[in-house]
Parts: C-alpha cells; structure tokens; sequence
C-alpha cells in the first residue's frame, strides 16, 4: 500500500541505477536519490522523554502527581515536581520545533518514553493507555515532519521532510522496564505506531528484538540504501534487554537472551556500515551509565558494548541516550571492557518467566518498600521525584566525576614515565575512550529542554548547502571495488577493528560528520506559568541555556573523544592547573590551559578570591545537570539538611 507505492515511484524515478544494487543479507533492491535541491545544514535536534499525562490538570497539586487536589500545576507543566508532562506542553515544544527547527535541521533523533510514568496507585496504567499516548505523541510529530505539497523528502523512500529516529524507552511498555524477548505484543504494537519511521527492511528485525537502523544522510552518490556510497545511519538500540531492571531478560552473554542477538546484530551491521563507507550514530534510551553508584546495563551487556564500539570506532559518530533527565556525559573506557570491575562479580538475576512470575514481580513492588537507610547512598532513580532525589542525583554526578577523576592526567609526572599521555590514552586521539552524551528532558523535572547537534558538513555540501554529489560512475566503480574486498564474517567474538591504515573515525578526529557542538534550548516554565504574564494564547519561546561552541567555561572546541577527556579533567579540579616547565613541547591542549591559567591569574587578582574559583567548571556541570533550575549551593545546602549526622561529601 503506502511503502509499495513509494517504493514502485523510487523505482521509476531511478531507472538508470537500479542496476548497480548490491544486495547485503535481506535487503531488497531499493534505490532512490535525495533531490539535489535540497539543502544539508549540519545540525539535527535531540529530543527525549516526553511523558504526556492525559490526567494532568492544571492548578492540580504537584503532590498528587498533578492528578487531583489543589495546587500551582502550570498550564504548561509543573518544574521541579514529579508531575508528568499535560499535552499543552507537548503541542507548544512541537509547536515551537516546527517554527523554529524543522526547516533547519536534517534529521531528528528521539530517544522514548511517550508515556506517563506509573506513578498514582489511584490511576494504575494499562497498555491501551501507554499505546494511545505513544500514538498520539507520534500523529503530533508527524504533523511537524510531514512534507507538505511543494517539498520533497531528503529520504526519497518516505513521506517525512527529514528522517526521525524514535527508539523505545522503559516506560514504553507495561510494566515499565518489563520487556520479554519478541516477537511480542509490544514489537508488533511498535511496529504498527512507528510505521512511517521504519524502513521496511528492518520490519522483521524489529518485531523481533524492537531495534532496527535508519538512513538519516544520504551517500556522497546522493542515494540511499544498499547503492549508496558513504552517508549517515542511526541505530536505534532497544536498552531493555540491556537494562538491570528487566526481570524478564539476563544480559548478553548466553545465546537464548535477546540482548546476545542484539549484540550480534549490532555487530554485524555495523561490519556493514564500515563495508559501504558508512558511518552510524548508537542511540537509546536508557544509558550505559557506569559508575560506583550506578549500573543501568546488566554487566555483559555493558562489556559488549564497550568492546563493540572500540573495534567500530572508524564507524561511529557518537552515542546519545536519555532516560537520565539530567544533562550530563560519561567517559566509557574501553580497558574495563576486558576485566572484571573491581573484582565484583556479576550479579545473576532471577529472571520471571510465565505469567505467575510476573505477578510475583507485581507483588514485590507493593510490598518491598524496606526503610531506606539515610547515611547510605541511594542509587539515583531518574523515575523518582526529582526535588527528593536531588541527593541521589548528585551522589551520581559525584561518582561520575570520580570516574573522570580516574582518567590519565595530561599534567601528571606518571604520564611522562610510561611514555607520555597519549600513551595512557590510546594514542594521539584518545582511541581508548568512547564518549556517551545524555540529553535532558522534556518532561520537566526540571524545565523542559531540546537539544540541537552541529555536525561537520565540509565536502558534504557547497558554500550555499546544497548537497554536493559525486557522479554515479565513478561511485560505481568505486563500490565495486570495496565490496569485492569485503571481509569474511569474523568468527571469533571479538569483531575486527579498523584496518590499521584508516584514519581515526570522526568521533575522534575532525572530519565530515564529526559532531562539533550543540546548543542546549531550554523552556523557562517558571515564566511562561505566571498567571499575571497568562501567556495561554502566546507561542512559547525555547531558549538558549548554553551553546558549547560559544561556552566560555566548558571550553568544547568539538565534542570529539579529546575534547571531553579534557573537560573531564577540568570538571575533576578547576583549580588553576600548574604553569607548564619551561622547555616542555607545547601541545595544542597545553597551550589552551596557559592561555585558561594566565587568564584565571589576572581575574583573580582583580576581584576573585581564591575559594571563588575553585571547581568553577563542577559548579558549572552540576548546575547544568539540573537545567539550572537548583544552583549547587542549593544542592549542597539540601544534602546537608537531608543528611544530618551523615558525612557529606563535598559538592
Ligand atoms: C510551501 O507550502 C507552504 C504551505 O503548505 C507555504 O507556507 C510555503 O510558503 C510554500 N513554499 C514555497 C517555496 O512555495
Ligand atoms: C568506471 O567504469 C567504466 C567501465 O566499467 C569506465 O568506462 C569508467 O572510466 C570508470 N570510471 C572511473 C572513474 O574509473
Ligand atoms: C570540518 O572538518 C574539516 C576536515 O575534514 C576541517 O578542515 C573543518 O575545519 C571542519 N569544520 C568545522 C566547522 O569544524
Ligand atoms: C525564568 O523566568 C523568571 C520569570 O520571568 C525569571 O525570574 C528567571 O530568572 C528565569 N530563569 C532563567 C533560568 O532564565
Ligand atoms: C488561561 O488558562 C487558564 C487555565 O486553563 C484559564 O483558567 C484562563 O482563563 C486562561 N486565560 C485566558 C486569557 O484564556
């Protein structure tokens, strides 16, 4: 019906070419190229966690979940509370997209939870409901991203102006975090809901295992799909089957699990990513976050993951995910993929199995609420109320940057022993790390955000943006050459790495498709919920929190591995790091902190204490996590309180 008639005009369309198809597993010959009218603009938007609650009301109270009662719940939502999202606050951030946005961006990544949380015993879930809000949240993106009458898709398969990328999050099923393996209801229902995003050769992929992977940027040939030569991919991950707290699932080690197959999965297409020349963006929902205080993967997936992205990281653009609601990134170090952590053994779940478990599991959840122990460290639930959590949630910034505490120092003397710091670090461009971006939500825990990504168009587009394609025949002959060279399929688990004579990948050193910033677009509720303002009839206006290319504390030249790893750093101490030695080589990075260091010296004696600026950066990354809605004196001041008689770290 709609994909056999687009599929027959692309093939129409696409005459000459349709020949030059090389089929790779099940794909069908389908062959279309992007209109050389259409401009590239090197940005796309990364939107997550909407949470729309048909039971919000307005002027509810925020103690009861905005749901009854009589309170100060905004129109627009309630900040800082645990009351989920009302639509107005959907219809007014889609609204403001499609102004504002949609004619800027390339593509749209969306990293789940289109439902409510389940979190009023007075109105239990249902999946109907969860379904519903999914489908609703999806017909209000499509009439964002749909191309009217005198504009052609960038994907000449599809109907949207741009691809968007939506992938499943926790709250997507029911019970939340509750996934069996698929085929299942919850696939097909997806399958169904997500039907003008998923490419149709990916339909069986999905209704299995609920990931599959789209073509967001066509080839440097212009076409899209097996014949094209280069362009951009998004994975979409389903981190159900990777998350500890699906009962129904045991991490990625064993066959029969689903997260085993979709680690083969991941693996073997990105084989094929790196086979066509192409690159790949890994999202998800809920992170590989890693830390002392927090584990979200089970521990074989995480170890998976982290040696899959090692070996592909010529492929692999970045990793973004949400779930978290805090804005912040991890530092994932490819060395602890291959050991145990810290000789802690692996935790073996007892896994449900059959309906009889399930309410086992349903029975736990109202009945195991022991007393929480006050002076220990509570794991940071992101599901929880976010003023309440403040103390978990900076236990977890905490123990991130303990984490970064625990990278090689570039000014360390150990560095200079064994062989300088780009040793420590896997080489010049730091190839033992990968860098995961967490984006803040929509649902507003704290306020609302959207995120928009720059990424590197040099080649890709001419001075005014117009693709620049190069010509079919010498694609052609091109392709055939590469394909010919293709690879057995490894045998052995671990998958091959890049071929030694490869650049480093764009995650790692700037080139086409490296992303090299982004702008943090935030909603401030507290204004836009002013009854006096009544701002009910008035478009909203995101605004900037802050840009990194324009940042004067992250300092982010690009958001390459190198980059982070010395943010990293500066968030560990941003006390004003040592003055190199005299005759010591300048690196680009030692020049960069003299310039920090002679710069803090002079501020400081105008008018800066010392104390002031100490942990400048910290400060910065903690009230940034918070979407600048709690100041980390605030928070600070709220662990003490909350914690009295407990030792308090620092914050
Ligand atoms: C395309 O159509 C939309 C309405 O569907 C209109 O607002 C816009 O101006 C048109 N653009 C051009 C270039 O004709
Ligand atoms: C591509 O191949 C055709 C014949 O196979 C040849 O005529 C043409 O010159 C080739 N183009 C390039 C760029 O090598
Ligand atoms: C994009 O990458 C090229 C190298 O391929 C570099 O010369 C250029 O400066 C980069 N552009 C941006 C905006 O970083
Ligand atoms: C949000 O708006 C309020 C009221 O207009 C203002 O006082 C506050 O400073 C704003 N907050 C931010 C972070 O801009
Ligand atoms: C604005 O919305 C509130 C809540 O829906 C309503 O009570 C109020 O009358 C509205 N004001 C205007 C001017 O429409």
């Amino acid at each position: 019906m709609f994909w056999t008639s687009f599929l027959t005009t692309a093939l129409l369309l696409a005459p000459s070419v349709a020949g030059v198809a090389v089929p790779v597993d099940h794909e069908p010959l389908i062959i279309g190229k992007t209109d050389s009218n259409r401009k590239l603009h090197g940005r796309f938007l990364h939107m997550t966690d909407f949470h729309p609650d048909p039971f919000y009301i307005d002027g509810a109270s925020p103690d009861q979940k905005c749901h009854r009662g009589d309170g100060d719940a905004g129109h627009f939502g309630s900040p800082t509370t645990s009351c989920d999202s009302p639509w107005s606050l959907i219809d007014e951030t889609l609204g403001w997209v499609r102004n504002n946005l949609r004619d800027k961006i390339d593509f749209v990544v969306w990293t789940g939870d289109s439902a409510r949380h389940d979190n009023d015993d007075a109105i239990p879930r249902s999946p109907t409901q969860i379904y519903d809000s999914n489908r609703k949240t999806v017909s209000k993106v499509l009439d964002v991203f749909r191309t009217t009458d005198n504009e052609t898709s960038l994907n000449p398969l599809s109907s949207l102006f741009v691809p968007v990328v939506p992938t499943l999050g926790n709250n997507d099923i029911f019970p939340h975090n509750i996934m069996e393996p698929g085929p299942s209801q919850v696939t097909r229902q997806y399958a169904d809901i997500w039907r003008s995003f998923l490419p149709e050769t990916q339909y069986h992929v999905f209704e299995k295992g609920g990931y599959y992977w789209q073509q967001v940027l066509p080839g440097r040939n212009g076409e899209w799909g097996p014949s094209s030569d280069g362009g951009l991919a998004v994975f979409s991950l389903n981190t159900l089957y990777f998350f500890n707290s699906n009962a129904a699932v045991d991490g990625c080690d064993k066959r029969s699990e689903p997260g085993y197959e979709q680690m083969e999965w991941l693996k073997n297409q990105l084989q094929i990513m790196r086979d066509r020349n192409m690159k790949a963006i890994l999202i998800g929902h809920v992170p590989p976050a890693w830390t002392s205080t927090k584990q979200s993967w089970d521990e074989t997936c995480w170890k998976k993951y982290v040696l899959w992205s090692k070996q592909y990281r010529d492929v692999i653009v970045g990793h973004i995910y949400g779930h978290m609601n805090l804005d912040h990134f991890m530092i994932l170090d490819s060395h602890k993929g291959l050991k145990p952590r810290d000789g802690k053994k692996r935790k073996h779940k007892k896994k449900l199995g059959g309906k009889s478990s399930m309410f086992d599991y349903i029975f736990q959840i109202f009945t195991g609420n022991e007393e929480p122990d006050v002076c220990s460290v509570d794991e940071f639930d992101p599901e929880a109320d976010p003023i309440m959590s403040v103390t978990s949630a900076s236990d977890y910034l905490q123990s991130l940057r303990e984490e970064f505490a625990e990278l090689p120092s570039p000014n360390a003397n150990q560095a200079a022993e064994v062989g300088g710091y780009d040793k420590l670090i896997g080489g010049k461009w730091g190839e033992r790390y990968m860098v995961t971006l967490v984006g803040p939500s929509v649902v507003p825990n704290y306020f609302p955000t959207l995120r928009v990504f720059e990424y590197n168009i040099t080649g890709l587009a001419d001075e005014t943006g117009s693709f620049k394609f190069t010509s079919s025949d010498d694609v052609t002959n091109e392709t055939k050459g590469k394909k010919s060279k293709k690879p057995k399929k490894p045998k052995i688990e671990l998958p091959h790495g890049p071929s030694p004579t490869e650049p480093p990948g764009p995650a790692y050193s700037m080139q086409p498709l490296s992303l090299t910033g982004y702008t943090q677009y935030f909603l401030n509720l507290t204004k836009y919920n002013d009854p006096v303002e009544n701002f009910n009839n008035t478009n909203v206006e995101f605004e900037v929190e802050y840009d990194t290319r324009t940042d004067k504390i992250y300092k982010l030249k690009d958001l390459t591995v190198r980059s982070y790893l010395k943010l990293a750093h500066k968030i560990v101490d941003a006390t004003a790091p040592t003055k190199p030695k005299k005759g010591h080589k300048k690196s680009e990075d030692d020049v960069d902190d003299e310039d920090h260091y002679d710069r803090q010296r002079k501020k400081k004696k105008k008018k800066h204490g010392k104390k002031k600026k100490r942990d400048r950066v910290w400060h910065k990354f903690v009230e940034r996590a918070f979407v600048g809605t709690i100041s980390p004196d605030q928070v600070k001041n709220f662990r003490a309180s909350a914690v009295e008689g407990c030792e308090v770290s620092e914050l």
